[in-house]
This record gives structure tokens, sequence and C-alpha cells, in this order.
């Protein structure tokens, strides 16, 4: 678990960025955090990976304080984060040679087998021994992930890790990301994409340094108005359950694919 207590933040003294943040982050749990641009979103991010300390107040993982020196490298080994702009993470020339580094750091073993089964996960496979520069930025932000998974922390931190992707390079991610569930991953995502909303098990809203509002994927619709706020668009298959509702014709949805929604559709008309 992450625990985040009475946290606050400022990049200068005066001037706080995060404001008293209390909130929990559960093991297996897929957290997605929305919000508009400067809501403090990256930094929150940067918090719950340790990057950053708070000024106030603490961040705990698995009861390991970040303020604590001697946590650094135990908290690196559990929480992996990946940026925005996979351009400012790579510094090695190769492939192998960027996924190879952290491992080393870290001591950890195993690593040509570990290099080979993480890029085959991401679809990168086989492509070791080329030169990172020479990747699409797609793929580049693709082997960024693949380093951190070569660490096997935990729990990962994704901030807007598509958004400077086109629409390919966004469904590659996405993959991704489902199967990390799939595979008990515990996921902190920074999105403003409804498809990884609708993967996670909880949202959380902020709002000028607060979290403002959390709330489990199943309620949604109750929080349409506040998602809409955070400059997300809301797609018609959400609109359409909203309109059924209305009608009292109440739909649960667990993919929000179009197939189980008309499955759903015809189960209330052959009632
Ligand atoms: N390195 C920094 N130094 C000073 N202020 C910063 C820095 N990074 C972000 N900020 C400020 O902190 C606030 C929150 O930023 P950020 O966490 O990046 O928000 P978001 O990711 O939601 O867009 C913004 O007002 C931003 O200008
Ligand atoms: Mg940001």
């Amino acid at each position: 678990m992450i625990e985040l207590k009475n946290v606050s933040y400022g990049y200068e003294k005066k001037n706080k960025i995060l404001k008293n943040i209390n909130a929990n982050i559960g093991e297996s749990e897929f957290i997605s955090i929305i919000g508009k641009n400067g809501s403090g979103k990256s930094t929150l991010a940067k918090l719950i990976a340790g990057i950053i300390k708070p000024v106030e107040g603490e961040v705990l993982v698995e009861g390991k304080s970040t303020k604590k020196k001697e946590n650094f490298l135990p908290i690196r080994k559990q929480v992996g984060i990946v940026f925005q702009n996979p351009e400012n993470q790579i510094i090695f020339n190769s492939v192998e040679d960027e996924m190879r580094f952290p491992l080393e750091n870290l001591g950890i073993e195993g690593k040509d087998e570990i290099i080979k089964n993480v890029l085959e996960k991401v679809g990168l496979a086989g492509k070791e021994k080329q030169e990172a520069y020479t990747l699409s930025l797609g793929q580049k932000q693709r082997l960024t992930i693949a380093t951190v998974l070569a660490m096997q922390t935990k729990y990962i931190v994704l901030d807007e890790p598509t958004s400077m992707l086109d629409p390919i390079g966004k469904v590659e991610i996405y993959e991704i990301v489902k199967k990390l569930k799939q595979e008990g991953y515990t996921i902190i995502y920074i999105t403003n994409m409804i498809d990884e909303i609708l993967l996670s098990d909880n949202i959380w809203v902020m709002e000028e340094g607060s979290i403002k509002h959390t709330f489990p994927k199943e309620d949604i619709l109750n929080y349409i108005d506040e998602i809409k706020q955070s400059g997300i668009k809301i797609p018609e298959i959400i609109s359409c359950v909203q309109e059924l509702k209305k009608e009292n014709i109440s739909i649960k949805l667990e993919e929000w694919t179009m197939e189980e929604l008309t499955k759903e559709i015809v189960k209330e008309i052959r009632k």
C-alpha cells in the first residue's frame, strides 16, 4: 500500500501547489488521476514515486517514508514512473543499455532474460541492439515502459504517457496497460483518455492542488460533469447509457464496449 498522509508540496516555500492530500493506494488497485492542466497531477505523481518529497506530511510506500534517505533505493525497487515525453527519459544509445543500466544499479540478477521477456511484452521483441534514437516516438515510450517493467516494481506511475503519441501509438500503450492490469500490477495512471479511465478501479479528480473527488468507476455516471470539467471528452457510449438511465433503464457495463452495451440492451428488450 502507498499512503499519502497530510501531504503538502510547493516548488517555492510560499506557494503551495499541493494542499493537504490524504489518500491510499491499495495492492493491485488501478487508479486514474484526472484534472485540468496545472491542477497538480504531475507533482502528485512525482511525490508518489518518491522523486520529490513532501514539504509537510508523508508519503509511505509499504510503510517506508520517501523522506528518509535510506529508503531511496528500496522505494526505487517498488515504484516505477513513466513520464509524458520519452525523449527526456532515454539516456543510452542502445535499447539494451537503456534497460540494463537501472538493473545494474539495483543489483537485479538475470538481466538478459528479463530484458528479452519485457521487450516482448511491450512489442519490441528482438530490438535489443537497436539504436534508441532510431525508434519512433511510440516505440520510445514503450521502451521507457519496458525499462520500468524490467525493474520489476510492484507499483507503476504513468504520467500521461500517450499524450504525445499518434492514435496507433496510443492504442499500443493502452494494450500494454491492460495487460499490466491483468497481471495484478498496482497502476497509478494520469490520463485524459476515457478508455484508460474506464479500465481503472477508482478515479481521483484533482482541482487546484487537492483531490476534490474520488469515486469507483461504477459510479462514473454520477461524475460526468466533473470529468468534462477536467477536459475529458465523454464518448457516445457513456452518453447513451446516461440517456437510458433517464428512461429508468439501468445498464451496468464492465468493459464499456459497444458489444457489451448491445448485449445488455437486447437483454432489456427481451425481458
Ligand atoms: N518545476 C516547477 N517549478 C515551479 N512550479 C512548478 C514546477 N512544476 C510545476 N509547477 C507548477 O505547479 C502547478 C502544478 O503543476 P503540475 O503538477 O505539472 O500540474 P498538471 O500535471 O496537473 O498539469 C502548476 O501551477 C505549475 O505551474
Ligand atoms: Mg502534468
